[in-house]
């Protein structure tokens, strides 16, 4: 690691990014910025990756839009481009290793070295108790929420660490916080989720790499308004009126808190839980 910000520029290296980096540090209008720095999202293709990718091309990043539909991938980084941003889109199912391996290294090829990975990307379980769910579709759940998350931190983090470090931010949810009736397989990869995150924020501190999670209570998204289509207007209002803040989140909203975490405003918060939720934790 470079011992001073002198030593960091020589190396080519971003001190403001090292998370054990002595450098003092004082607010300035510059530090939610990521101006040209390399993010990588997945799930990007979805509502509240795809919100990410675009707040963060907003603020300067590349970003590498990875997603498993391919053309979701590929819109979100064709709306960025649009805007005047910089971004790709990357064909990419995180629950595979070689996918994950070979959506890096073209990433790595293409933009550069990540400092920036969000995995964002999961699929919705079927609901169910431990009597429901067959093995199936347990394993179809944990490979993509939590496996997904180990493969993309194993292959983006020998980059990251060659380059000084950076920020890891995997997407839990308020589901990995409580229990939730019939939802087994997914609220158990969210809570491991928070254990991943604790433990690598240890594992890599050293390394200069910050990790954390962000978890999001009920946001608007295409995945969301399916789950609620069954709802009557009056169930749907008994739901909202549990949030203190009244209303459900939006996607920009928890693409701000990834900002935070993703930016060297949040140089000193690692291995910690960023809850995005209205106030709904304790309701
Ligand atoms: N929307 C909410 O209310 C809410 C609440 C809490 C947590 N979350 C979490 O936020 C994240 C995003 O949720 P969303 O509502 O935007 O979902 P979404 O369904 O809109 O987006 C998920 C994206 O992940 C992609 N994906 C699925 N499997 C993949 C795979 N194997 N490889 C790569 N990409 C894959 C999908 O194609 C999709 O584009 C998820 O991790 C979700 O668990 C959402």
């Amino acid at each position: 690691m470079p011992a001073s910000i002198g030593d960091a520029a020589e190396k080519g290296c971003d001190m403001q990014q090292q998370a054990g980096g002595g450098a003092t540090r004082k607010f300035n209008e510059t530090m939610f910025r990521l101006d040209s720095r390399v993010a990588i999202v997945t799930g990007a293709g979805g509502g509240i990756g795809g919100a990410i990718a675009r707040v963060f091309a907003n603020v300067g990043a590349v970003v590498a839009c990875l997603d498993v539909d391919a053309d979701r991938a590929r819109s979100t980084a064709a709306d960025i481009e649009a805007g005047g941003g910089r971004a790709i889109g990357v064909a990419c199912d995180v629950g595979s290793e070689l996918d994950t391996l070979s959506a890096v290294a073209r990433v790595v090829a293409d933009l550069g070295r990540p400092t920036v990975l969000v995995n964002v990307a999961a699929v919705m379980d079927r609901s169910g108790t431990v009597l429901d769910i067959d093995l199936q579709e347990w394993e179809r759940v944990h490979r993509v929420n939590l496996t997904g998350a180990y493969l993309m931190s194993r292959a983006v983090l020998p980059s990251m660490i060659k380059v000084g470090g950076g920020s890891v931010i995997h997407t839990s949810s308020i589901l990995g916080r409580i229990g939730r009736a019939g939802r087994v397989s997914y609220t158990s990869t969210k809570a491991a989720l928070l254990q991943l995150g604790r433990t690598m924020a240890l594992d890599h501190a050293a390394q200069g790499v910050r990790v954390n999670t962000l978890s999001p209570g009920t946001v608007e998204t295409d995945r969301v308004a399916y789950r609620f289509k069954e709802l009557s207007p009056l169930q749907r209002e008994a739901l909202v009126s549990r949030i203190p803040l009244k209303r459900f989140g939006q996607t920009e909203e928890i693409a701000m808190a990834a900002l935070f975490l993703a930016s060297d405003a949040s140089s000193f918060v690692t291995g910690t839980d960023l809850l995005v939720d209205g106030g709904g934790y304790e309701t």
